[in-house]
């Protein structure tokens, strides 16, 4: 068997892993999160969660990664643990079922590239959204979008996915860090950053009440709602559960501070984030539009709308749209390294015959999200509520209990961290996020099985 491939550099590493990371996670749905629970106390329990739960699992996935040098699968076996396999198919599985209804997605946002140059959306974004969203249209774009994904992936680690997120993920922060200049600027958009900043912390408040003379302690206000979002957002947002970052760390050559690298990718996906929403929210209150409409309307219906009534609309829809298409593809490009990654670990195949096979299948498992929205709400209901918290469950079980002291050295490994702060890693896995991630999947199984999913894309 060939040599396996390695990151050319470790800063290639963390690129490709916040190209990973920064997605239609962070501009499409986190702004509107955010919105819908009633804007900068979601963003302070969301921060809390990314950095309390997604880094200590962020920092799991990596350790397997690394330790095992293979892919999601393989890497089970090759730690020693065989029966654990499943836990990494999990994660394939999932990855391969999110980025089937991603592409279409990722198709939409190829349409608006265009439509912006030409104006298309710019008389009713609305009926125009309904116009491309499903049928023959939205198959053609899926079909695009993912033969671009394919078109990197086939390049390999350095040539193909090093070298396109060396570009991207920088073009990404400059870019946005220019269009929330640009909101900055527009009339009306002040309120705005009240709304996005400016926490209600008494939403966070304990209280302690009496019924029958026993004491019990309930958040006030929608906290216990907010939570399991918040951290369900955090793994989608950080790529965990997916097997992208087990695989990227896969790649590692070297001993560098995972825990270093893990920092890094969380502050930079934290921070992307709210730069999306310092461009998305101000522009919306200045077009006098409800910001908490959430899901695809807001994005592609009340933020193009938007650019309908603004000085230099067209410009500034393509760089937008164009911003969003970059970071899509750099984190889809990291989920079908997954599959492909597996494959090559395992089979005499080329990488580019591997790629253009799974990006097929791919692209079948997405033709029903395609042809019918409410096929894409499904998909993504499922995943965010049972396959994604269940794969990260896995992972952490996996690493906190049965893999253990070597996951512990393996995390220390590169960096002049004593004993204390892996340690304090690992009980936080066992207990904090543990705990945090069992209620999560609890309450998404209630909401998937007994409750009314959130829409997200609104009925066409
Ligand atoms: N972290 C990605 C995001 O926030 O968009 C999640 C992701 C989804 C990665 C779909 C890759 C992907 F294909």
């Amino acid at each position: 068997m060939s040599e396996r491939e390695t990151w050319a550099t470790r800063a290639g590493f963390i690129l490709a892993a916040v190209g990973s990371a920064v997605g239609l996670g962070n501009i499409w749905q986190f702004p509107f999160k955010t919105a819908q629970f009633g804007g900068a106390t979601f963003l302070v329990v969301y921060l809390v969660a990314a950095f309390g739960i997604g880094l200590p699992a962020i920092l799991a996935e990596f350790v397997i990664g690394r330790k095992s040098n293979l892919n999601t699968i393989g890497a089970f076996e090759k730690l020693g643990y065989r029966n654990w396999r499943f836990v990494g198919v999990l994660g394939l599985v999932t990855g391969f079922w999110i980025l089937s209804y991603y592409s279409v997605v990722g198709g939409w946002v190829l349409r608006y590239v265009g439509g912006s140059l030409t104006g298309a959306y710019f008389g009713d974004s609305a009926a125009y959204f309904s116009s491309i969203a499903a049928g023959p249209d939205a198959i053609a774009l899926h079909a695009v979008f993912m033969a671009l994904v394919v078109g990197i992936v086939a390049f390999g680690i350095e040539d193909g996915i090093e070298k396109a997120t060396k570009f991207m993920v920088p073009s990404i922060l400059v870019i946005l860090v220019a269009l929330a200049a640009w909101a900055f600027t527009l009339p009306g958009s002040g309120p705005g950053y009240g709304y996005f900043l400016s926490p209600d912390l008494s939403q966070l408040r304990l209280t302690v009440a009496t019924t029958d003379g026993f004491p019990f302690v309930s958040f006030g206000g929608p906290l216990a709602e907010i939570i399991p979002f918040a951290v369900s957002q955090a793994f989608f947002s950080l790529s965990l559960g997916m097997g992208a970052m087990i695989t990227y760390a896969s790649y590692i050559d070297g001993d560098e501070s995972l825990f270093g690298d893990g920092a890094t990718i969380v502050v930079f996906n934290s921070l992307i984030g709210i730069l999306a929403g310092l461009v998305v929210i101000p522009l919306l209150f200045a077009q006098g539009v409800e910001p908490g409409s959430g899901g695809a309307g807001a994005l592609f219906i009340s933020v193009a709308g938007a650019f309908a009534s603004i000085p230099f609309g067209r410009v500034v829809g393509v760089v937008f749209f164009g911003v969003v298409l970059v970071a899509a593809l750099s984190s889809a490009i990291s989920l079908l390294e997954v599959v492909v990654a597996y494959a090559i670990d395992n089979y005499a195949v080329s990488r580019p015959q591997v790629a253009v096979g799974l990006g097929a299948v791919i692209f079948l498992l997405g033709l029903p999200s395609a042809w019918d929205t409410a096929w894409l709400t499904w998909f993504d209901n499922l995943a965010y509520q049972l396959f994604l918290p269940l794969s990260v469950l896995g992972i952490l079980v996996f690493v906190g209990w049965v893999f253990g002291r070597p996951a512990l050295e393996e995390l220390l490994r590169g960096t002049s961290f004593g004993h204390g702060v892996g340690a304090t890693w690992l009980w936080t896995v066992r207990s904090v996020v543990f705990l945090a991630v069992v209620v999560t999947l609890v309450l998404g199984l209630v909401t998937l099985f007994g409750g009314q999913d959130p829409a997200i894309v609104p009925p066409l």
